[in-house]
């Protein structure tokens, strides 16, 4: 490998009002490991503080009502009991020296009747059912039929953002991040693969914006806008199988645009196929982040070369790694030295306990 300038992934910036001692971004990873009210564990205390030189974490998707929840053992933060759970969790990652934002997370479609309250339709723009499969105690199973949410359900919709967003705060979180990614209820509006609404939520860009927009500023109110990040993927259909729009370029260049006067904190894409390759050449990722105008968090299958490249010629601010996390909570300290990661195995990625958690060796664990 040729010699490359490290020093830039390195060196500490700001992102908003958020200071981060480096460019690598923990993503966010679902480990459902919470209990079925969705309450953390110590366990996850340890996990988040295990990993807390990345620059910034960002938290696991988490749920914000019993509504938006798809998965089982997937976090909340709409309850005290919530809150109380995530506070550890914000103190050690502080005490150790990182930063936390939660990302706040509505499933929408990608749900099953099993864990909605009283056995409910999960909702979604229109009733168009997921493909895929959802994870509920009985194991995987086909998402439910979603039911399509009333012109006046939204702004009940935008409250429970405003409510999680400020349990978010009291929990001790440094900001929040919208997850309007991966084919979850924010981008099922922003798609007209998916939204076929006639209401002013539905049809036009402007009206498929709309709800995002509705959120991201409701959330700003509570937190400042500079606190808050947006999370895209306009090439991932993965997620229940869900049609790219029809336009993504037009359709995501007039979110950001708009989104972009508020004076967000980041804006985060997921460049290509969540988990697929990375595409950053698929799609105008430089104009989406031009058109945004303040930070951009790049992610998706990057490597060391590949992030180091993104920084240095400043296609990116930031560089979020997923996987790679899992199995290396030293990320930092290993891509600092150059030094071989650990590929975590899948069968650890979702449930269970300590083991493919929290038991993972850092550098200096092996230099003992
Ligand atoms: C186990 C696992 C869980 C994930 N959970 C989330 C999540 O909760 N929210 C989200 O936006 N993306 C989630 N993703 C996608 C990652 O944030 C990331 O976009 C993807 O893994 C690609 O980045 P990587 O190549 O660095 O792993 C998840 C990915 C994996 C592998």
């Amino acid at each position: 490998m040729t010699d490359m300038n490290t020093t830039a992934l390195f060196s500490d910036t700001s992102i908003g009002a958020i200071d981060v001692a480096n460019r690598i971004v923990m993503a966010p990873l679902t480990r459902s490991r919470a209990g079925m009210d969705g309450v953390h564990t110590p366990l996850a205390v340890q996990y988040y503080t295990q990993r807390a030189s990345a620059g910034l974490i960002i938290t696991e998707a988490t749920n914000i009502s019993q509504q938006g929840r798809g998965y089982a053992l997937t976090p909340g933060i709409y309850t005290d009991a919530h809150v109380e759970a995530w506070r550890p969790v914000t103190e050690s990652v502080h005490e150790a020296g990182g930063r936390i934002v939660l990302q706040l997370w509505h499933v929408g479609r990608m749900s099953h009747v099993s864990l909605q309250e009283g056995g409910a339709a999960p909702v979604a723009p229109s009733a168009i059912q997921a493909g895929e499969t959802v994870f509920t105690l009985d194991g995987p199973q086909p998402p439910s039929m979603p039911r399509a949410l009333d012109t006046d359900e939204i702004p009940g919709i935008v409250g429970d953002y405003a409510n999680a967003a400020r349990k978010a705060k009291e929990a001790g979180f440094d900001g929040v991040e919208v997850h309007a990614a991966n084919c979850y209820l924010l981008e099922q509006f922003l798609r007209d693969s998916t939204n076929r609404r006639t209401d002013r939520y539905g049809g036009s860009i402007e009206n498929r914006a709309r709800l995002v927009i509705e959120v991201v500023t409701e959330v700003s109110r509570i937190w400042g806008s500079d606190r808050v990040g947006l999370r895209l993927s306009p090439l991932t259909k993965a997620v229940g199988d869900t049609p790219l729009d029809s336009d993504p370029q037009s359709m995501y260049g007039y979110l950001v645009e708009q989104l972009g006067r508020l004076g967000l904190a980041y804006l985060h894409c997921v460049e290509g196929q969540t988990r697929g390759e990375n595409a950053a050449d698929a799609f105008d990722f430089k104009a989406l982040s031009r058109a945004f105008g303040g930070a951009y968090i790049a992610n998706n299958s990057y490597d060391r070369e590949l992030a180091i490249a993104a920084v240095n010629t400043g296609r990116a601010d930031l560089v979020a790694f997923g996987r790679p996390f899992i199995g290396n909570p030293d990320l930092v300290e290993r891509l600092r030295r150059n030094a071989p990661l650990f590929d975590a195995p899948q069968s650890s990625y979702y449930g269970g306990g300590a083991e493919g958690y929290t038991d993972f060796r850092t550098l200096a664990d092996q230099d003992q």
